[in-house]
């Protein structure tokens, strides 16, 4: 009894510890040390990537550019400032906000495997390496996955 109520006390101070310093603290890292999987660990495949390419190229290059430096009205979505604003989330929820809202013009226009291919495309830009496995085409195996800095 007196050990689960230790055990307890330990739990509530980490979360407010993660609280005192920012919705990026403590708490949120220990979330992400309970992830087996990151970006890091080859999550797709080059070939995938490759498939990415010609997709990106064909629906999202025309506003964020070639190189993913983003355009006159588009944002970058390679480099460090995307990275570091989607880091620590899941590669399933930059799945979802890709697929809700692009192209702008014509959300949900790609299929599931598509915006897979571009994620692969995506990742392989920003410096992350490829596997052996591609990138599953699916939300929920997606949010198995988490986006960490690059090293
Ligand atoms: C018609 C122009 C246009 C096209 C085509 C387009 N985008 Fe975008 N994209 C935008 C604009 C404008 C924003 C910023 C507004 C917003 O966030 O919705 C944006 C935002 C984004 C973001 C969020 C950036 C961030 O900082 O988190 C991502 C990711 C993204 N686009 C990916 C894509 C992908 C992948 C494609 C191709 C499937 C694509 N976009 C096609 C115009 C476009």
């Amino acid at each position: 009894m007196d050990r689960l109520v230790t055990v307890g006390l330990v739990l509530a101070c980490a979360s407010v510890g993660g609280i005192s310093t920012g919705a990026r603290g403590a708490g949120v890292e220990t979330l992400v040390a309970l992830q087996d999987t990151t970006v890091l660990d080859g999550v797709f495949t080059s070939a995938q990537a490759r498939r990415g390419r010609r997709i990106y190229t064909r629906d999202c290059a025309s506003c964020h550019g070639q190189e993913m430096k983003g355009g006159e009205m588009a944002p970058s979505i390679a480099g460090s400032d995307f990275i570091v604003f989607w880091t620590e989330l899941p590669v399933g929820s930059m799945f979802e906000r890709i697929k809700v809202s692009m192209p702008e013009d014509g959300p949900g226009r790609l299929t599931d495997e598509e915006y897979t291919d571009v994620l692969a495309y995506m990742l392989s830009e920003n410096s992350y390496p490829a596997g052996e496995t591609e990138l599953p085409a699916d939300k929920a195996e997606l949010d198995k996955i988490m986006i960490v800095a690059a090293e």
